[in-house]
């Protein structure tokens, strides 16, 4: 009888502590949102796809959005559906800059423009990129660097124009969009896959560096998300993939990733892995059982060739 109420009281108390866990991170949460209010944010890759559903996240949280991709006319779109956004907060007009990621030497200029609006940027959202459909083999080394400089050097070269800026003021917040892919590498994604694997690296060490600047860094790890981003995938040859792949079709809506990006920021999260379970389940076993993760990765491999061949 004593060890059942022993038992009874254990469970009870433990119910308490984790309810007043989940209602004081739901406080801080709330707290975190309200300071997102008058921040700026600059986000990449803002022409459609997350980026566009995350300028539409923090417009209506009440930041001041700076938008960003290849084209004036495509942002264009983005900033008019913007104005229809209902806000809480008096509105800012919406601005923009226009430059390719793969334009490392442009980007600093592109950067000097952006901070030139409100004299410094608070939020980077590091989103825009392409993927990549082929194999080791048959792929061009131009594509490999192609990938790499639009999804990794873009990103590195957008984050150093604006990180003086926010050490000089002691605070700002990093956010790199990367992958389930930068946690483990499948088939026929190798040149995307290493790109966001060494966004990873890249920004695990950017957090380190500056948390004694007030400065916060969020790698933010999706499954599939609904967007164009198989439609623009380059293949080996270089050229555009142009197919809707099933995964993409059956992903998490972009809306729904760009509510979890504002809420890792609010909630200053260092890292956040998005999708079904077993998506996650993958990056563990990468680690625990590697041998075991590296015979399941070459049947994929093989089955994928077969089914190719099938079609062909
Ligand atoms: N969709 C998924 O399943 C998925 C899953 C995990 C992670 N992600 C990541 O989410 C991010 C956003 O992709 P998305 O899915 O939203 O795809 P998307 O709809 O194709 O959007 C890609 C964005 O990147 C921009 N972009 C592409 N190449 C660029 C370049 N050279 N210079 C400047 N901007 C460029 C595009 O702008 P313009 O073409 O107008 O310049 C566009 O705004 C990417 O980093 C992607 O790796 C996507």
């Amino acid at each position: 009888m004593k060890i059942v109420a022993g038992g009874a009281l254990v469970c009870t108390a433990l119910a308490v502590v984790m309810l007043w866990m989940k209602l004081r991170r739901r406080r801080r949460l709330q707290a975190g949102l309200e300071a997102l209010r008058g921040k700026v944010v600059l986000i990449t890759g803002a022409s459609s796809g997350l980026g566009e559903a995350c300028a539409h996240a923090f417009y209506r949280a009440g930041c001041r959005v700076i938008i960003c991709a290849r084209t004036e006319e495509e942002l264009t779109h983005v900033i008019k559906d913007l104005e229809n956004v209902q806000r809480k907060w008096p509105s800012e007009e919406v601005k923009f800059v226009t430059f390719d990621l793969a334009d490392i030497p442009g980007i600093s200029a592109a950067m000097k423009q952006a901070n030139s609006f409100y004299g410094h940027v608070d939020i980077l959202i590091n989103n825009g990129g392409i993927s990549y459909r082929g194999s080791i083999i048959d792929t061009k080394i131009e594509v490999d660097v192609s990938v790499m400089n639009i999804n990794y050097f873009g990103a590195v070269a957008v984050t150093k124009g604006l990180l003086p800026k926010m050490v000089e003021r002691n605070s700002g917040h990093v956010v790199a969009i990367s992958s389930i892919q930068g946690k483990v590498a499948i088939p026929f994604r190798s040149a995307y896959s290493s790109s966001k694997h060494a966004v990873q690296s890249f920004f695990d060490t950017l957090r380190a560096e500056v948390a004694q600047h007030g400065i916060h860094v969020s790698v933010i790890s999706p499954a599939y998300i609904q967007t164009n981003l198989s439609l623009f995938a380059v293949t080996s040859s270089g050229k555009t993939y142009g197919k809707m792949d099933e995964t993409t079709k059956s992903g998490m809506t972009a809306e729904a990733v760009a509510r979890e990006v504002v809420h890792s920021v609010a909630a200053r999260r260092n890292e956040l892995l998005l999708g079904p379970f077993h998506y996650r389940l993958a990056t563990y076993l990468r680690n625990i059982l590697p041998d075991a993760f590296a015979k399941v990765m070459a049947k994929r491999a093989q089955k994928q060739i077969g089914a190719e061949k099938k079609t062909t």
